[in-house]
């Protein structure tokens, strides 16, 4: 027997990019074979400083009056915990003199589904009929985004400038001769850091960019997954940054805590009664453990601390060990570019000429056991056709154990080669 589906399922009952990415995921992990070298999906190092502080934490809400209670056997309102996001707004206010308090947020169940809500919020089919874009400044941008319209393609991306800054590395730029922000244009969003090359809006380019927002009288969208504060995966000098017309998304994903589930968006009151209204309608409630793990550790301002003495030291020493053992893979064997790594957890690489696509590419290193992205996943909302580069780059993330990871760069190393090899000898 076979079933009709909607034009919504169609839309989102019948496979993705990002799927298949974290079936990929998924597998590796639970097979727990040494064999795979999972250096495909977002999952985050395990860091046992960090992974401490969660078995604390743990720990003490078994213990406290009304804990477990709280984590596990009860329904928060739509909106989010009242005290996780009282603290939350409190801790950013005083840090960053944001101007913010618990009505300028919402908790979502991840910051993927943050994303959900958002662009089909803002975006797609209108009530006068017309149809509305999500602007995407640079391309490529996170996987995660592309297939979440409801009733269709949602995105209108720019081409980056590529700016090359060293012998083997590159930079993306956003190119703002050739930003247009036309009036179907419903939003600004960009991941900062950029998942999946690890580049960081400049504070000046983030600057720009909203105020291009704000006179066109639409929000700027900023995706902090690995972002600042918190989990602050950002090795250049890049500042949290909040205007009122910004919109912000937060998750406890890359501090280490997945598995919870617990997405943040900061936005004008607006925006977020509708955000709230959406997660009722969807899921009732949001998980409510991540946000009970870390109440006192927002409370305290601990995370801020964590993230800074913590996560970002750690995965900037991983980022180094792993830029260099890509150095030794490749050396000078074949063409190839590293995208400047200033943040979050991978390595984008560039194989100028590549005669095979990224695809092929991955295909080949799956059956050697590597795990990788392929890259043309990430250039959505571009259709320029014969733009070679969307073909020639995958997404490498290193924050599996240093030995898979160099093990894993080994091999990319090898199949790159040899498939520069075959296409000289055809
Ligand atoms: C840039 C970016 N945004 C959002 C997400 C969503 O993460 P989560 O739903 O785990 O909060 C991810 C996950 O990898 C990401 O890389």
């Amino acid at each position: 027997m076979s079933y009709d589906f909607s034009q919504f399922g169609g839309h989102l009952g019948c496979g993705s990019g990002i799927e298949e990415l974290m079936d990929d995921l998924g597998h590796a992990l639970a097979s727990g074979s040494p064999d795979i070298r999972m250096l495909g999906g977002g999952q985050p190092a395990r860091i046992p400083a960090v992974d401490a502080i969660w078995r604390r934490r743990l720990e003490e809400l078994v213990h406290e009056a009304g804990g477990l209670d709280r984590a596990l056997t009860s329904y928060d309102p739509p909106m989010g915990n009242l005290k996780f996001i009282t603290a939350l707004a409190k801790l950013l206010r005083d840090s960053f003199g944001w101007e913010i308090g618990p009505d300028n947020l919402a908790v979502t169940p991840g910051g993927q589904t943050a994303f959900f809500f958002l662009f089909n919020l803002l975006a797609g089919r209108m009530p006068d009929g017309s149809r509305r874009k999500i602007l995407l400044p640079l391309v490529p941008e996170y996987i995660g985004y592309a297939n979440q319209g409801v009733d269709g393609d949602l995105f209108r991306a720019v081409k980056p400038a590529i700016e090359e800054t060293g012998a083997h590395e590159y930079k993306y730029r956003v190119d703002f001769e050739h930003l247009e922000v036309a009036d179907d244009v419903a939003a600004i969003c960009a991941s900062r850091p950029t998942n999946p090359t690890g580049n960081v809006l400049t504070d000046e380019e983030t600057a720009r960019l909203s105020a291009l927002a704000k006179a066109h009288g639409i929000p700027l969208i900023l995706d902090n997954a690995y972002g600042a504060p918190f989990p602050g995966i950002i090795f250049t000098e890049a500042k949290p940054f909040w205007e009122p017309h910004v919109i912000l998304t937060y998750s406890l994903s890359k501090l280490g805590l997945p598995g919870t589930r617990t997405g943040i968006v900061i936005g004008p009151p607006e925006i977020i009664r509708a955000i709230r209204s959406m997660s009722a309608i969807v899921g009732l409630a949001n998980p409510s453990t991540g946000q009970q793990i870390m109440t006192p550790l927002i409370e305290s301002g601990e995370v801020l601390r964590i993230s800074r003495e913590i996560v970002r030291p750690y995965y900037e020493a991983r980022c180094r060990l792993a830029r260099e053992a890509a150095q030794a893979a490749f050396g000078d064997s074949v063409p190839w570019r590293m995208h400047r790594s200033e943040g979050a957890l991978f390595l984008w690489f560039w194989f100028p000429g590549l005669p095979i696509t990224s695809k092929e590419l991955y295909k080949r290193l799956k059956q050697r056991n590597v795990l990788v992205v392929p890259g043309e996943y990430f250039f959505f909302g571009h259709d320029e056709p014969g733009w070679r580069h969307r073909d020639e780059c995958i997404r490498v993330s290193y924050a599996m154990d240093e030995a898979i990871v160099r093990d894993g760069l080994r091999v990319i190393a090898e199949e790159v080669k040899k498939a520069f090899q075959l296409h000289i000898e055809d």
